[in-house]
């Protein structure tokens, strides 16, 4: 939540800066700001809406200095108004913050700055720091052994805030130096030529260079035009690790495509044959993992799994629950990771945990993360954004490498994880029981996924007619059995998403008890309908939605027959292996909320009230 950027540099900074908000605007949407250090002064523009209601702002202020910072809002504390939009300035006009998190203690520093006879303009809790970071400044005694007073100050100021925190800080007396410190928030560097860029995100730096610095928690970096320098809270140099972005500019761009959504839904085939590539073993019959940093003989001794993610990501870890325990005969246990962290849950010793989340950043995800860890846990994860706070304080994990997932939500991104999900549960199989048979066939159906994903995408026009058809009715069922509950659950979450529509995913045969009262010729269900043992069980269920009127769109493997009557729409996917039924049978539920969500005129890939990365409780 909230994008920051900051530069320093020989450019003009705000229209790099503003560049990098735009990048930046699926982490928050509700308002934007942008201050540039010139003639001495911190010259602010912010408004409430859109970085291009700030674009405009921003040109009447002629900004022609070389350092600066911005934010993009996605408010916590106080409503959407310019006032309360960062950047915000001290009350002695002397420094300039953005922050991303939530200052816990903001209130008792609050008090006891205007006790100091500082003063407030807006409600957040960021402006409480940014005064106290011009408390500390005004105190600082005059640096010794070329020392930073500035930097110095909100080294000092952060000792005393309790909460979360990516922020980036200008002073008046400094030009072109910016200090930027984190914690729990993601902050990294990029280290241009004769420039840094400053982001919550690499999509922000990319396209100025693609050298890196992930800055860690309790760091500060502090910028100078010639160089910058890494310290810890307790005043310990730190040497940076310059890493390099894999990927370019135009990854993040929509080359073509009306929405980011419709473009990541049109990029999953490729995608998941990004996440497969060097991952089976030589023989064919199971996959490789590079970075588990767990041995085949610890794995063997593993009796339990334990998945926890918020989101897209939980619906994700339901269906790996699904496949490990069906082919690798593992309990799992998947829970909400904002639950876990409190719940306080009982592990034993061979439990392996594993957190997903596709930006590594989710506050809760790490949250459960560092929970199992202090209880002595492994824990694995499955992350898509290379050097996220998740990524580095796992004890290993995969990387998901679908490239950036810009739209709010999550399409190219749970594929991915469904198919790494399956192929854990392949891993952990063929340790056990699979027999190599099946493991190779299992690895040809993963093999085969993205020909199929291709497949169904191309029945997107008829997807879009269904969609017109239905776009205007106030609520949806989705149902689905076994490996398709979670399927159905994320059909339902993505059409609440996009297009406020209310939606809920059951199991199907649960309808009956509760969804069935809902049903009427105005509440269309979509059934996600597999071939096998379920089948005329699904069958039955859709009668008894038909005889209560409720208008059906069935997702239907070939080779299944609906009997005449049933279904008023059906959508085949092709007959796969169990592994991938899932990940095709995603593919038309993410197409008709995408396109249902045109119909109604929704901001599809900026949806009201989210954000792409929930980095607060
Ligand atoms: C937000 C997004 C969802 C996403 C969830 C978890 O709510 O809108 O699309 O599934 O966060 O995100 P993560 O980055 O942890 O996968």
């Amino acid at each position: 939540m909230c994008g920051i950027v900051g530069y320093v540099g020989k450019q003009k900074a705000a229209a790099i800066i503003l560049e990098g908000l735009k990048r930046l605007e699926y982490r928050g949407y509700d308002s934007a700001g942008v201050c540039v250090l010139q003639a001495g002064k911190l010259d602010v523009a912010k408004k409430a809406g859109r970085v291009e209601v700030l674009v405009k702002e921003a040109a009447r202020h002629k900004f022609t200095g070389t350092s600066g910072i911005g934010h993009t809002r996605w408010a916590t504390h106080g409503g959407v108004t310019d006032a309360n939009a960062h950047p915000h300035v001290s009350s002695d006009g002397k420094l300039a913050l953005i922050h991303n998190g939530v200052i816990e203690n903001y209130a008792g520093m609050k008090k006891f700055l205007a006790g100091k006879g500082y003063t407030f303009k807006s409600e957040t809790d960021t402006e409480a720091l940014c005064n106290l970071i011009a408390y500390h400044y005004a105190k600082e005694p005059a640096p010794k052994n070329g020392g930073s007073r500035f930097l110095e100050s909100v080294r000092k100021a952060l000792r005393h805030v309790e909460g979360t925190y990516g922020i980036a800080v200008l002073c008046a007396d400094c030009p072109d130096e910016i200090v930027a410190a984190r914690k729990a928030s993601p902050l990294v560097l990029g280290v241009g030529d004769q420039e840094y860029i400053l982001a919550s995100d690499a999509a922000a730096i990319v396209s100025r260079t693609q050298n890196v610095v992930y800055l860690k928690d309790g760091e500060l970096v502090h910028i100078t035009p010639r160089a910058f320098a890494i310290s810890t809270l307790d005043q310990a140099d730190v040497s940076p690790v310059v890493d390099t972005i894999t990927w370019k500019v135009g990854d993040a761009d929509l080359n073509g495509y009306a929405h980011f959504m419709e473009k990541e839904i049109f990029e999953q085939p490729q995608a998941l044959e990004n996440t497969m590539r060097g991952r089976f073993a030589e023989d064919g019959s199971t996959a490789q993992f590079g970075g588990l940093n767990l041995s085949a003989a610890e794995f063997r001794q593993i009796d339990r799994l334990l998945f926890c993610a918020c989101g897209s990501a939980w619906h994700a870890c339901l269906v790996a629950e699904h496949l490990v325990e069906s082919f690798a005969r593992v309990p799992v246990e998947v829970d909400y990771a904002s639950e876990f962290r409190y719940r306080n849950v009982p592990l034993d010793r061979n439990t392996l945990c594993w957190v997903i989340s596709q930006s590594g950043e989710t506050i809760d995800t790490l949250a459960a993360l560092r929970e199992a860890k202090r209880k002595g846990h492994r824990v694995l994860a499955i992350n898509n954004v290379v050097g996220s706070t998740i990524a580095r304080e796992a004890d290993g994990g995969v990387y998901q490498h679908v490239g950036p997932e810009i739209g709010v939500a999550s399409t190219k991104a749970f594929t991915s994880q469904l198919l790494l999900g399956a192929m854990i549960a392949l891993y952990i199989a063929r340790m056990r029981d699979m027999s190599f048979s099946d493991g190779v066939q299992y690895v040809q159906s993963l093999k085969g996924a993205p020909d199929l994903v291709r497949t169904v995408l191309k029945q997107a026009p008829k997807i879009r007619k269904i969609a017109k058809k239905y776009a205007k009715h106030a609520d949806f069922l989705f149902l689905g059995r076994l490996s398709l509950f979670p399927v159905a659950l994320e059909g339902a979450l993505k059409l609440k998403e996009i297009s406020y529509i209310h939606a809920e995913g059951y199991p199907t045969a649960e309808m009956k008890h509760g969804p069935i009262a809902l049903v009427s010729e105005q509440c269309p269900s979509v059934f996600l309908v597999p071939k096998g043992d379920v089948f005329n069980k699904i069958v039955s269920s859709m009668q008894e939605i038909k005889a209560r009127k409720g208008p059906i769109i069935a997702v239907v493997t070939a080779g299944s027959e609906i009997p005449p009557g049933v279904a008023d729409e059906v959508i085949p996917i092709p007959d796969c292996h169990p592994a991938v039924l899932p990940i095709v049978a995603t593919i038309p539920v993410q197409l008709l909320s995408y396109y249902i969500a045109l119909e109604r005129g929704c901001d599809v890939d900026k949806p009201r009230n989210l954000a792409k990365s929930v980095t607060v409780e």
